[in-house]
């Protein structure tokens, strides 16, 4: 097959467009560096095709969209690193969605694969766990706002798609979060926090899977990519201490969670276990492990949020 995948060089991205390239798809990537690092994907592989751009530039994404021709489009690319940033999160999530839709549209692409926010439902989340029928209400970000209006052009588009409503997707090349961020302030002997708000991790490659399986046909619409249970921010911060083997324990400080954060945001999987059949989820302490091994070889670079009140 022929996947054109954005943002390939991010944490997503990157172990999808891998995947790809082992099962022999010819990949065409459109990276802008923004927070994906090049070491990220193998040089020099036949399979694959690097185009160094914006997804901002409507001109790129039609001339690469005709002439790659791909059967489908992996659209991991996102904006968030800078909060007050709206000029690049709109440029990106919104104006790079609606280009990559339009293309597709115009090309006969046969399936579109994105990639949302669970902030997607807002802060206050109506109900736990939260169903697929909750409104969208993309309140107190322009991370969540901007995903939210591509997420929405997807929709209406009448595109063949699959929209995963993410949990917390942490692993190698995580670059945002509290998993590098944990990682970093813990080699540097600076002290975290933990706010006491919980949260479903999953692991990278598990999301992968189920990528390569909707690619291929699998699904139709919006599912929740969650495990369906959460953990305390503080189990993750010591499965990273853990996988750190350090001799002494650095006691975190405990944080009441901000007014732009949601004390849990637990997604309801029933229909991602229907169509796709149960998964497996690597445990946390597995994940962090992975995360560590990587941090230790490449660094932590980024340890970004799009939320405010964190520093
Ligand atoms: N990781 C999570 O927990 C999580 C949760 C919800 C949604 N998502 C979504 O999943 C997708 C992938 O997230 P990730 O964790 O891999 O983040 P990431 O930052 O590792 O990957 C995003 C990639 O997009 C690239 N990019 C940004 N702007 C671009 C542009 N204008 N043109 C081309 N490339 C551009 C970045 O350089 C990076 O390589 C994003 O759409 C994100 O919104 C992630």
């Amino acid at each position: 097959m022929k996947i054109l995948v954005t943002g390939g060089c991010g944490q997503i991205g990157s172990r999808i467009t891998e995947m790809l390239l082992d099962r022999g798809d010819q990949v065409l990537v459109i990276e802008n560096f923004a927070t994906g690092r090049r070491e990220h994907l193998p040089d020099n592989h036949p399979g694959l095709t690097l185009v160094e751009d914006t997804i901002a530039d409507k001109a790129l994404v039609d001339k690469v969209t005709s002439q790659f021709r791909p059967d489908a489009i992996v659209h991991t690319a996102a904006s968030y690193k800078d909060p007050d940033d709206w000029h690049n999160d709109t440029l990106t999530n919104c104006v790079g969605g609606a280009n990559l839709v339009r293309a597709a549209l115009e090309n006969d692409v046969g399936r579109f694969i994105y990639f949302q926010t669970a902030l997607c439902y807002g802060v206050k989340p109506l109900e736990q766990p939260i169903t697929l029928n909750h409104p969208k209400l993309p309140a107190n970000s322009s991370y969540a706002i901007s995903k939210t209006a591509a997420e929405d052009y997807i929709e209406i588009s009448g595109l063949d798609y699959v929209t995963f409503r993410l949990a917390n997707v942490i692993g190698p090349r995580n670059v945002s979060g509290p998993l590098p961020i944990f990682y970093q302030r813990i080699s540097e002997g600076k002290k975290c926090f933990v706010t006491t708000a919980r949260r479903d991790f999953v692991f990278v490659g598990d999301l992968a899977k189920a990528v390569i399986r909707a690619i291929d046909g699998t699904g139709s619409g919006a599912y929740h990519f969650s495990s369906g249970a959460d953990v305390a921010i503080k189990e993750l911060y010591d499965a990273v201490v853990k996988a750190m083997e350090l001799d002494e324990y650095p006691e975190p400080e405990v944080r009441e969670i901000g007014p732009d954060d949601a004390p849990s945001i637990l997604l309801d999987p029933t229909r991602t276990f229907e169509d796709f059949g149960e998964m497996e989820f690597t445990p946390l302490e597995e994940t962090a492990r992975a995360g560590v091994e990587y941090f230790r070889e490449f660094g932590a670079a980024g340890g970004y949020t799009h939320l405010k009140h964190e520093d």
